[in-house]
């Protein structure tokens, strides 16, 4: 009886170990910026491509400046207010949740020549996250082709692209392609390379013709 009693409190003990060491790398993680290397446009750079993204942890950061590097395009970075703490990520998932626009502000970038533009971000409640929908919301798309891309750790929702498509086409513009980068759950996530080279293949050989 005391054995089977000690056996079910050092369950409960290691259960209680496993939840707060997940919790804390968790935080961890979530504080962590996981930088990439810049990319500059070389001499000739391709006027019809152009990047914007956001990134809050670093990810989408760096598979956005690889469409760049891959189609030597122009690349603008979206601010917003998410800091990486508790407060960023409540704030992240309550805005996504109820489909609140952050305040948001965009390096410069000449979109008047571009027919292709490509959109990353993370994920955030299935959905693309907030800053995303606000420039789509404050953008002129007219006649542009729409690549979006986003990273997440599980799992999108498909009628959420579709709004997100909808939102698009009230610009002006028109989605072409939704690219998800699944990185894997917490404990067990792919590496920067793996993830580079599967967004290559999904922007190079998988992706639609580009309309003359
Ligand atoms: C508030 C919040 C909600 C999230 N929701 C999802 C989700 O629904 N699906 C998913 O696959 N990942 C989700 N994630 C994970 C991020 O999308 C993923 O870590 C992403 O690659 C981070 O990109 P970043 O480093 O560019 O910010 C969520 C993250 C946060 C902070």
């Amino acid at each position: 009886m005391v054995t089977w009693k000690r056996r079910l409190l050092f369950g409960a003990a290691a259960a209680v170990a496993v939840g707060i060491a997940a919790f804390t790398l968790m935080v961890v993680k979530d504080r962590t910026y996981v930088t990439s290397p810049a990319y500059t446009l070389t001499a000739e750079p391709n006027g019809a491509v152009a990047v914007v993204y956001y990134s809050r942890s670093g990810h989408s950061e760096a598979v956005a400046r690889e469409a760049a590097r891959l189609f030597n395009a122009p690349i603008a970075r979206i601010e917003a207010d998410y800091p990486r703490d508790m407060t960023g990520q409540r704030r992240a998932a309550s805005d996504a949740k109820a489909e609140k626009l952050p305040h948001i502000t965009v390096e410069p970038v000449d979109l008047s020549p571009v027919r292709r533009l490509y959109l990353v971000s993370p994920t955030w409640m299935f959905r693309p996250a907030t800053p995303l929908w606000a420039y789509v919301a404050q953008t002129d798309l007219t006649g542009k082709e729409v690549v979006l891309v986003t990273t997440g750790n599980s799992r999108f929702e498909q009628s959420e692209t579709d709004a997100f498509a909808r939102a698009v086409e009230a610009r002006g513009g028109h989605l072409v392609q939704h690219v998800f980068l699944r990185r894997g759950r917490i404990f067990w996530q792919k590496s920067r390379e793996a993830l580079l080279q599967e967004a290559r293949i999904h922007l190079s050989e998988r992706a639609p013709a580009l309309k003359p």
